[in-house]
């Protein structure tokens, strides 16, 4: 199951390459999620979705959507490219596997192209054989820049936060723009996370118009 608009490649991957494999994926968009409880089978495997989204910049609820689809005996899959896990971590709201292109922000410096994938070891061990096998292993020198990259990743996106705030406030402000899709992460401190798992990331999907 996929829900809400996703990233180009994975959606050909889940329209047009898995289902020659048997696999088979039914669309939500973002508007049909509430249907979630009713759509899921007994034979669905994972609910995945971006959150935010790709285009679109639709925010999803990880911890209710975790809460129907594991009632449904399935996994939740999550991409958190565009969030990062500075803004928020998916498997603190109950996600049971998260993905990253390590291409955009996890990289942050226009040089290397690199996957992630995180979650408990049960999961990740059999993803790791086939990873061996699909050829998928990243290379040295990619790996090295990737860890030069992550030593910098809190500073980089707290700087992009307060930068793309500030344009998409510009942007909400000018006559001309009658609507600004910018969720904008909330200020929380990540003891809370800690302190209470159950704690929803709070985001705000657009930006008031004031004029
Ligand atoms: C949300 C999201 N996930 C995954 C990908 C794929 O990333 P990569 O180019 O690193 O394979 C992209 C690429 O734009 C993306 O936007």
């Amino acid at each position: 199951m996929c829900l809400g608009d996703v990233y180009g490649g994975t959606f050909e991957l889940l329209g047009e390459n898995l289902p020659r494999l048997g696999i088979e994926t039914t669309f939500l968009t973002a508007g049909e999620t509430d249907q979630l409880p009713d759509v899921l089978t007994d034979r669905t495997r994972i609910v995945f979705f971006e959150t935010p989204s790709n285009p679109d910049l639709d925010i999803f609820d990880i911890a209710a959507i975790t809460a129907h689809t594991h009632k449904a005996g399935a996994l939740v899959l999550v991409d958190n490219t565009f969030a990062t896990p500075v803004n928020q971590n998916p498997l603190h709201h109950g996600a049971d596997l998260v993905i990253h292109s390590a291409t955009k922000y996890l990289g942050g410096h226009s040089d290397l192209t690199a996957g992630a994938v995180a979650g408990p070891a049960e999961l990740l061990t059999p993803i790791a054989g086939w990873r061996k096998n699909l050829g998928q292993v990243i290379a040295p020198e990619i790996a090295s820049l990737l860890a030069r990259s992550i030593r910098t990743l809190v500073v980089r996106v707290r700087a992009q936060n307060v930068a793309a705030t500030a344009v998409a406030e510009y942007l909400a402000e000018h006559p001309r723009v009658t609507q600004v899709n910018y969720p904008r992460p909330g200020q929380r401190r990540p003891s809370r996370h800690r302190q209470n798992p159950d704690a929803r990331p709070r985001w705000h999907a657009q930006l008031p118009r004031r004029r």
